[in-house]
């Protein structure tokens, strides 16, 4: 064996699973396909659940979260022109989200990883995974081999870990939705203290940020709609009519728009988790569609089982933890999938039917009346405890 468990991929996933297992003084080696450069200015999301934010304190990968985060304990639903706020904290037992950019998180993760002498290589891409075996082909053209006991596959969506699943070994349950997301990091002052959520007959709108000087702000697009065809102008002037107040007393900060992307909205997960010596952690196995601010949390969600499950087995032998890896991160995944369905579904533009845009105007309405509606988002939201779900 060359190496405990082989990592594929220097997302949050695979670098919070070298985190953790070298704390347990597990040998493991991080191959990444990309350089440190791209990796670290990748931009993501930033919201992090509450469990999130206790893992990276508690090992000691916090300092400058605690610094430069933004803890919210509520978030705005705005529709027909008026706002509501949601007192997510005082809902969810004091649990609150912080605003931090992901990659920011994968920034302090590679520099604890690099600090701590650990084997974490950049530009190696895997190009093949033996699952039976636990052998991992990389770089150039596959020229070289890892072995060993585990291999964890955190390679997001596109990478090459879950195609080493057999396919009759593997189930894939998916959803495309009809639109997609155009967002823009914009260098402006944040327009308010918590995150509004939009929902508009002209589709959905998102004021997030990342500091008191640069924000984030996402619209509700066609999918393939060509970026090109959305100068900066035209974006704010689409953004400041979506997320408009009746009374006219809000406006959203403009600056310099200095990154802007669209991204497509999807619901994925492949069954089971794990195959032999493989075990898919992340994006690998599941992606949910960002409305939620789901997608970073699941993958530390799944590589705290994960971490958990491999220490059991290096240190007494015990494979029970990895036997039911997979069931009992499916259990999660699901829950945060029908979550991140369930605000795509009540906050977009979605066939501009007049009847299904009553029922969602009425569970607009149900959610912040009602205590016990506005309990159901305000714990999915903030993020369920681990061993909850
Ligand atoms: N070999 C090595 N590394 C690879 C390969 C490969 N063949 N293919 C992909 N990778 C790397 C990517 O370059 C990326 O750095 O794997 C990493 C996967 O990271 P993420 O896509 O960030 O996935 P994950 O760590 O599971 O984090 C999930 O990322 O995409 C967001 O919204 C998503 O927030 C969620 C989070
Ligand atoms: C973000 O800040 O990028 C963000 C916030 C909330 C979401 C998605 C993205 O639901």
């Amino acid at each position: 064996m060359d190496t405990q468990v082989g990592i594929v991929g220097a997302g949050p996933a695979g670098l919070l699973l070298a985190h953790l297992l070298g704390r347990e003084g597990i040998d493991c080696v991080v191959l990444e396909a990309r350089s440190r450069e791209y990796v670290e200015h990748r931009v993501r999301a930033g919201v992090l659940e509450q469990g999130t934010v206790d893992v990276l304190t508690r090992t000691g990968v916090a300092d400058r979260l605690q610094r430069e985060g933004m803890v919210h304990r509520g978030i705005e639903l705005r529709f027909g022109g008026e706002g509501h706020r949601v007192a997510l904290s005082d809902l969810a037992g004091g649990r609150a989200i912080t605003v931090y950019g992901q990659q920011e998180v994968v920034k302090d993760l590679i520099a604890a990883r690099l600090d701590a002498g650990g084997p974490l290589e950049f530009e190696a891409p895997a190009t093949e995974i033996d699952a039976e075996r636990g052998v991992v082909r990389y770089g150039d053209g596959g020229s070289d081999e890892l072995r060993c006991a585990i291999v964890a596959g955190c390679d997001g969506f596109h990478g090459v870990a879950r195609a080493a699943v057999p396919a009759d070994a593997l189930t894939v349950y998916e959803r495309e939705y009809p639109f997609a997301w155009l967002g823009i990091l914009a260098r402006a002052a944040p327009s308010s203290e918590e995150l509004i959520y939009t929902h508009h007959e002209r589709g959905f709108a998102l004021h997030s940020m990342r500091s008191a000087d640069v924000t984030r702000n996402y619209r509700q697009v066609a999918p393939g709609e060509d970026i090109e065809a959305w100068p900066d102008e035209r974006i704010w002037e689409e953004l400041q009519t979506r997320m408009a107040l009746a009374d006219g007393s809000f406006a959203l900060n403009e600056g310099e728009v200095f990154e802007k992307g669209i991204a497509p909205m999807r619901s994925f997960v492949a069954e089971p988790m794990r195959h032999g010596r493989l075990v898919l952690a992340g994006d690998a196995a599941h992606i949910v569609p960002a409305t939620g601010a789901k997608g970073l949390n699941l993958a530390v969600a799944d590589v705290r089982v994960l971490a958990r499950a491999l220490s059991a087995y290096f240190a007494h032998g015990d494979e029970s933890g990895l036997d039911t890896y997979s069931e009992r991160c499916l259990r999660r995944v699901w829950r945060v999938q029908h979550f991140s369905w369930w605000m795509t579904a009540m906050l977009h533009r979605l066939t501009g039917d007049a009847f299904e845009a009553r029922l969602q105007r009425s569970q607009l309405d149900y959610v912040v009346r009602s205590r016990a509606a506005a309990t159901t988002l305000a714990e999915n939201y903030v993020g369920l405890e681990l061993e909850d779900v």
